[in-house]
């Protein structure tokens, strides 16, 4: 059937009628909160390449994540900032580093109603800012990473987190983590993993926001953007080795491999809205170049349409609490 019977525009005209056949939703239990807790933190600190973010002290991470509780998000997921760094990142695997101890406060807090989440990588703990260790030479060191993948793995379960996210990529991450975990008696802690990770501008802000110490680049773990069967092939391997979830990060620059994701596994799928991603819209927006609100909005759409399950954003508190 063709104009002037078919008419389109029929189903657009009032906000009832669009909301009947609206095909995508953004609901807050699909929406992820990335958070930033500091050792020895006193008060929560701005980031000020992420307006509006903080890196929280023990007891303003508490509160924020009742907060995230009681607005219904599906989770949080924890990046901790510790005060002293050394090349193996020993803080991330000390029962009493700062990532293990956030991890136990948020539980001791929420306990089920909130999944606590924690980022499983190093690079927020060694002082070259790599995500793993490195050989003599300086390259990172895969093998002898994941022994501390396990390890730190092993940590964050004693601490109570419901899922690890490994964000190295260092080939077999998925496999040796979800054997350590099981061999240690954890067979209900999950593993979200960061399986198509690009080497990306747009992790620009997150930088600052972990103090990181990273010279150079990532090229040699992360993936090179053009690819994306590469991407689907990543997260078949994780999936394969365990992963309970998946994950492809960043997401606006990689929506079509979300789709290619999407399709190719069996598992939830997640996309992370990164930093960058958020700086542009909080910055265009202080500019009053666009509007900030109905930006937000299209954002996470779009990562929904895409096929994201989840959507990990730094808006999920104050676009949950708009809904
Ligand atoms: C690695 C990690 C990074 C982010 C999440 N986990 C940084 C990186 O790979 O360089 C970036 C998140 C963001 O930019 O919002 N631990």
């Amino acid at each position: 059937m063709s104009f002037p019977a078919s008419r389109p525009r029929r189903l657009r005209r009032t906000p009832a009628l669009r909301r009947l056949v609206a095909e995508t939703s953004v609901q807050a239990r699909q929406l992820v909160l990335p958070v930033f807790v500091r050792e020895g933190a006193a008060e929560p600190t701005p980031i000020s390449s992420m307006p509006g973010v903080v890196q929280h002290s023990r007891d303003s991470l508490r509160k924020a994540v009742a907060e995230a509780a009681a607005l219904g998000l599906g989770g949080v997921m924890l990046f901790g900032i510790p005060t002293a760094k050394d090349a193996r990142g020993t803080g991330a695997v000390d029962p009493d580093g700062i990532l293990n101890v956030a991890i136990a406060d948020c539980v001791a807090e929420v306990g089920d109603a909130l999944p606590v989440m924690a980022d499983l990588c190093l690079d927020e703990f060694t002082d070259h800012g790599h995500c793993g260790v490195l050989t003599a030479s300086g390259a990172v060191d895969n093998d002898a990473t994941l022994e501390v993948y396990a390890e730190m793995a092993l940590a964050q379960a004693a601490a109570g987190v419901d899922l690890v996210g490994p964000s190295g990529m260092m080939d077999g991450q998925v496999g040796v983590i979800r054997q350590a975990l099981e061999a240690a008696g954890h067979h209900d802690v999950g593993i979200m993993a960061y399986s198509a990770k690009y080497a990306s501008a747009f992790f620009g802000p997150f930088r600052e926001a972990v103090d990181s110490s990273l010279q150079g680049d990532r090229r040699t773990y992360q993936q090179d953007g053009g690819n994306v069967v590469e991407g689907v092939r990543e997260a078949l391997l994780d999936v394969e080795e365990g992963a309970d979830l998946v994950m492809v990060k960043p997401a606006l620059a990689y929506l079509d491999v979300v789709r290619a994701v999407r399709e190719a596994v069996d598992v939830p799928v997640a996309a992370y809205n990164i930093s960058g991603e958020y700086a542009m819209v909080e910055a265009a927006a202080a500019h009053g170049w666009i509007d900030r609100d109905a930006a937000i909005l299209e954002t996470l759409t779009s990562i929904r349409r895409a096929g994201a399950d989840v959507i990990l954003t730094y808006w999920a508190a104050e676009f949950a609490g708009r809904l």
